[in-house]
């Protein structure tokens, strides 16, 4: 076989066969074919896309390029969600106690990743004594206990998609339906997962901006899992602006804690419960949605949710008395509130450019080496849709530096201010299945 042979069939619109896909994915990992052939052949996949079959076998070869988690002794259905990602999404924080509360086992692997806060791994950690430094043994024997728990990113996970990733990077191939699908279910397959979740974010914040792309994206992903044995769904939700009100990572525990005692903000609440929803009836713990769904509900009104919140962060070391008095997680030095300038309805609260507010505090790391700020960031009092009294609070901006100018100028022109009537933004599209 010949590379130059399998760009020259992509290139003219042909289908590559699985062994093709293979042999390009095998070679490229191992360093026998070069970047140029490879950014060739990304150049056409871009242009002349790929078909289900195709989709799901590159996602099968990059799977296969390293190493794969087993999660079989764990008992029961595995479900895993992933989110295309967007700003202050709380979810992880909440879905996991909440779902593991029915009964779901939650086998999480989390990264820390770059971004305008930290991942899952970092704003755990805002909880004092928490780790997710624990060996695999250790990790299977507390999702097998507790039905819970975390454990950071280790071992050689799809090593193509790395080396893949980053020569889109540097070729303007990133934005290709085919290579972001089988990209994500690459590393949530060898992850180990029985069944995903996927939670694709539409909207300013997202990096879908457009509802059709968002729509192609989750069908091509559903497609792969479902093709590759794994029971794969998905749910279209806005990210247009941010999710919930806290943006940051302690203020993302708190958010969390909210919202499994059935205090938080609407609309994390709401996309929680349809996320896990889907997750419940994946894993076989209910049998249609709204069964599923009377069963998250009920287990944050009798609060068997927050407990199980509880049981997780002491079984990782955590201090799980910041349940109970989140006045214990980090705190900002400063409190500053961001005073409307006019009076109106919000129009609109530009999720990506508060995001980039939220990482200016330290919220969020830049680079790999970065420091994250654990106690800083913003928490939101109004959303869109809502009335606004001129000299009424938008947010608040915790911070550890006294002077935040430049943040509360990137902030006023991140939210805008209508006399018009505006509506809340729909938050859940679609479901596809
Ligand atoms: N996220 C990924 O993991 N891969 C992509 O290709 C795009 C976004
Ligand atoms: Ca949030």
């Amino acid at each position: 076989m010949r590379m130059y042979d399998i760009i020259e069939k992509k290139r003219d619109g042909h289908e590559l066969s699985k062994a093709e896909i293979n042999f390009f994915i095998k070679g490229y990992t191992e360093g026998e074919i070069p970047d140029y052939q490879v950014s060739a052949l990304l150049m056409a996949i871009y242009f002349q896309d790929m078909t289900e079959e195709e989709r799901a076998n590159l996602t099968d070869s990059m799977v296969k390029s390293g190493d794969q988690i087993d999660l079989s002794p764990i008992s029961g259905i595995k479900v895993d969600k992933h989110s295309t990602g967007g700003v202050g999404d709380t979810t992880t924080l909440v879905l996991a106690p909440l779902v593991a509360s029915v009964g779901v086992p939650v086998a999480k692997m989390s990264g820390r990743g770059l971004g305008h806060t930290g991942g899952t791994v970092d704003k755990l950690e805002a909880v004092s004594g928490f780790h997710v430094e624990i060996s695999n043994d250790e990790f299977i024997g507390l999702v097998n206990k507790n039905k819970v728990a975390v454990v950071g990113q280790s071992g050689n996970l799809t090593p193509a998609d790395k080396k893949l990733y980053s020569l889109r990077d540097v070729t303007a191939t990133v934005n290709s339906i085919p290579l972001i699908a089988s990209s994500i279910m690459s590393k949530k397959i060898a992850s180990g997962a029985d069944a995903i979740v996927l939670d694709v974010k539409t909207g300013a914040g997202a990096f879908m901006k457009d509802l059709d792309d968002a729509r192609d994206l989750a069908n091509a992903m559903v497609s792969i899992g479902n093709r590759v044995g794994r029971n794969t769904m998905a749910i279209i939700s806005d990210m247009s602006q941010p999710l919930g009100n806290a943006i940051g990572n302690a203020l993302e525990v708190k958010e969390a804690i909210d919202t499994l005692k059935g205090k938080g903000p609407d609309d994390l609440t709401e996309l929680s419960l349809t996320l896990g929803s889907q997750m419940v009836v994946l894993a076989k713990k209910a049998s249609s949605i709204e069964e599923a769904r009377e069963k998250l509900k009920e287990n944050i009104s009798n609060g068997k949710a927050f407990e199980q919140f509880k049981i997780f962060l002491k079984s990782q070391g955590g201090d799980a008395a910041i349940a109970d008095n989140p006045e214990l997680l980090p705190k900002a030095s400063y409190k500053i509130e961001l005073p409307a300038k006019v009076s109106g309805t919000i129009e609109e609260i530009i999720a990506d450019d508060i995001g980039t507010a939220a990482m200016l505090l330290g919220a969020g790391r830049a680079t790999k080496e970065s420091e994250i700020d654990l106690a800083v960031g913003i928490v939101l009092h109004k959303k869109i849709g809502d009335l606004v009294e001129e000299g009424e609070s938008l947010l608040t901006i915790h911070a550890n530096q006294d002077s935040v100018e430049e943040v509360k100028e990137k902030l006023y022109a991140s939210i805008a201010i209508t006399k018009n009537d505006v509506k809340a933004p729909t938050l859940i599209y679609d479901t596809v299945t």
